[in-house]
């Protein structure tokens, strides 16, 4: 065995935390702490994590759910396309695989949902099968102990990571080795100021030795943000309120919104204004997410288009049945509407 992998499985006995899913092999409840480990931390994850998996114990609980249900329960983890994969993949799990996961890598690897890094997971931790998991987390560790000096979006960074990844895994224990570089990434190696003073593996880290653990691991490209600007418009007649639900392939397909137009700034046109009856006050609201900055300006309207056949009235006392964006959320949370 690599002395790499002797340290980081040794540290992980003595720091790894007590989380719900390193006490089980069953590869539902894996898949569905790796899909929302993945753009989660462990802290916001945990929560959700615990409800779903009491309110759909098993593969058929959740094959039996309808999409509304499930995205209500997945309300503020963001990335809503997991969830609604999550439900498709249960359905075909049931359907084609007699309620059974594949056993392998490969077979994983085929189902909605599932890329390279939950296939390797769920192989691993639920069969022992011998395939590294390669994330983020994993990349900033393996590049940082072994120098590597190819880019994290590149085809050679990719590929020689992937080899160091297959000599470090422990061939009797792939799952315990795993967990540990997971582990060991967010709570040791971490992306910013890690602390390498107590980490046990500094005396064979290369990145330590030439003072470059703050370089590694190298990106080329920038993400580009681009910006749009939704203009809600927000109808309130006795107690009801219009609502519409996202249909589009779009963020936040499958989530309710106000009746919305999209413009390419947070200023209306004199037009719009007069057509759909728009008061004076507005407030504006943003959310980031990895590609895009969303503006949400809210105006209060008394005729909203009706671009959409899914629009409906709602009454305020039956908000909370609906799953909203979080910034949806956040403003009818201060307007005291939920
Ligand atoms: N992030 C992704 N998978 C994880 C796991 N199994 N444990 C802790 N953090 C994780």
């Amino acid at each position: 065995m690599l002395k790499f992998t002797l340290q980081i499985t040794n540290w992980y006995r003595q720091n790894k935390r007590d989380l719900p899913w390193r006490h089980t092999k069953d590869p539902y409840l894996i898949w569905l702490s790796e899909i929302i480990l993945q753009q989660t931390r462990v802290e916001q994850g945990l929560p959700y994590y615990n409800k779903f998996s009491s309110i759909y114990p098993t593969v058929e609980h959740l094959a039996q759910a309808n999409e509304e249900e499930v995205l209500l329960i997945w309300q503020g983890l963001g990335y809503y396309s997991r969830a609604r994969n999550m439900l498709t993949t249960a359905q075909f799990i049931l359907s084609d695989h007699s309620g059974n996961f594949p056993h392998s890598y490969q077979g994983l690897l085929k189902l909605k949902g599932i890329g390279p890094y939950t296939a390797a997971a769920i192989a691993s931790f639920a069969f022992d099968e011998e395939t590294p998991v390669i994330d983020g987390n994993v990349f900033r560790v393996l590049s940082r102990y072994y120098g590597v000096d190819s880019a994290i979006d590149s085809r050679e960074g990719k590929q020689q990571i992937t080899e160091l990844a297959n000599l470090s895994i422990d061939k009797k224990n792939p799952a315990l080795y795993n967990q540990s570089i997971m582990e060991f990434g967010a709570l040791q190696c971490k992306p910013k100021n890690p602390n390498c003073e107590i980490c046990p593996l500094n005396d064979s880290c290369l990145s330590y030795f030439q003072n470059k653990v703050q370089d590694r691991p190298l990106k080329i490209k920038k993400i580009k943000v681009t910006k749009r600007y939704f203009h809600y418009l927000v109808s309130k007649e006795n107690e009801y309120l219009t609502l519409e639900k996202r249909t589009a392939n779009d963020i936040w397909k499958g989530l309710y919104q106000f009746p919305l137009i999209e413009l390419e700034s947070t200023e209306l046109t004199d037009d719009l204004i007069t057509n759909f009856r728009i008061s004076d006050s507005s407030s504006i609201y943003n959310h980031k997410l990895t590609h895009q900055t969303i503006f949400a300006i809210f105006h209060e309207s008394s005729n909203p288009p009706n671009n959409s056949l899914n629009q409906s009235k709602v009454a305020i006392t039956d908000l909370e049945n609906f799953a909203f964006p979080r910034l949806i959320q956040r403003y009818l949370e201060n307007k005291e509407f939920i």
